[in-house]
């Protein structure tokens, strides 16, 4: 089995910065890649800042802060990603762009090195497709924020072997994470769940049956959750959402996984939640104010 020491992050945006910063805290030597290096440097960046804020509040040594940054590579081209036994995807959940980036990775790689992609669900056996082996690829799904969430789910696709999945476990279990293991299967596990939970949020607030608030307050308060679905849905990125309903609606054909006009409209409107400044809450100003 392959022993990981370096792993390769291809996306330094919200997941792939995060990946990249467990990964570091746990030991790990990072390659974080994006498609320039201006890209991969703000993702890095943006790392510096957290582990700042956990020097901060006592959380973190600054020994320990220092030597993480100082595992992590930025770099704006593939190339280095050769030198990493574990490499995972963290691109936009668009199913061409990550078939073109495994394409370019893939020949880089080790012949016992793990591509991994943290797609939210686009299916494993599919994907392995376009990478070189499937039996050394595999669905390591991290949530959001990937410092602060628990959870990875493990999916394997038809090809995967059974060594793939048990070195990316004791990778995800040093980086002090819980794994639960899925089959190839449309969402996996948990986004089977969420999604059509936060899009039926879309949906009762575009029938006007509740106001954004309240939706929001009677999921938190009435479920014991700590976020209300449409606050959630502007944390997970409404594009990102409209994206995994689409997958799960084309790949199973059950028309209950139709996305909310009202989200389409949303993404259309650019208004793709946090990130955009704008989704069913406003950022612009000092606390989040509902857009309409
Ligand atoms: N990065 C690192 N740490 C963060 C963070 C971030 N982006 N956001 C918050 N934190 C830390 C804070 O620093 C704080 O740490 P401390 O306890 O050591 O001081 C802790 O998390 C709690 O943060 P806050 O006090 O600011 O706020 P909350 O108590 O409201 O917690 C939250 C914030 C952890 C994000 C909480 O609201 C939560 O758990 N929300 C639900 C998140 C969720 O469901 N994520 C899964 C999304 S689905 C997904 O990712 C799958 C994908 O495929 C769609």
């Amino acid at each position: 089995m392959v022993e990981i020491r370096t792993v390769g992050v291809i996306g330094a945006g919200q997941m792939g910065a995060g990946i990249a910063q467990v990964s570091a805290q746990a030991g790990f030597d990072v390659i974080l890649s994006d498609i320039d290096l201006p890209r991969a440097e703000k993702g890095r960046s943006g790392i510096a800042r957290q582990l700042v804020k956990a020097v901060e509040k006592g959380k973190l040594a600054q020994e320990d802060a220092d030597a993480a940054m100082a595992r992590i590579r930025a770099v704006g081209e593939v190339a280095p990603l050769g030198e990493a036994q574990l490499v995972i995807e963290a691109a936009t959940e668009r199913e061409e762009i990550k078939r073109a980036i495994f394409g370019n990775v893939g020949p880089l790689l080790a012949a016992d090195a793990i591509l991994a992609t943290n797609t939210s669900s686009i299916p494993i056996t599919r994907l392995a497709q376009a990478a070189p082996d499937a039996a050394r690829f595999v669905g390591v799904h991290f949530f959001n924020p990937v410092p602060v969430m628990e959870l990875i789910e493990l999916i394997r696709g038809l090809g995967t072997a059974p060594e793939t999945v048990a070195a990316v476990e004791g990778y995800a279990t040093a980086l002090g994470k819980q794994v639960v293991h899925a089959f190839d299967a449309p969402g996996f596990v948990v986004n089977r769940i969420l999604v059509p939970m936060l899009n039926e949020a879309c949906f009762v607030l575009g029938e006007g049956i509740a106001t954004v608030e309240d939706i929001d307050k009677g999921v938190k308060l009435g479920l014991n959750h700590p976020m209300g679905p449409l606050t959630l849905a502007d944390f997970v990125g409404l594009d990102t959402l409209l994206e995994i309903c689409k997958v799960l609606q084309d790949t199973t054909g059950d028309p209950k996984y139709r996305p909310a006009p009202l989200l389409t409209k949303y993404v259309e409107a650019g208004w793709y939640g946090r990130k955009s400044g704008r989704g069913f809450y406003d950022y612009s100003g000092p606390e989040p104010v509902p857009s309409r």
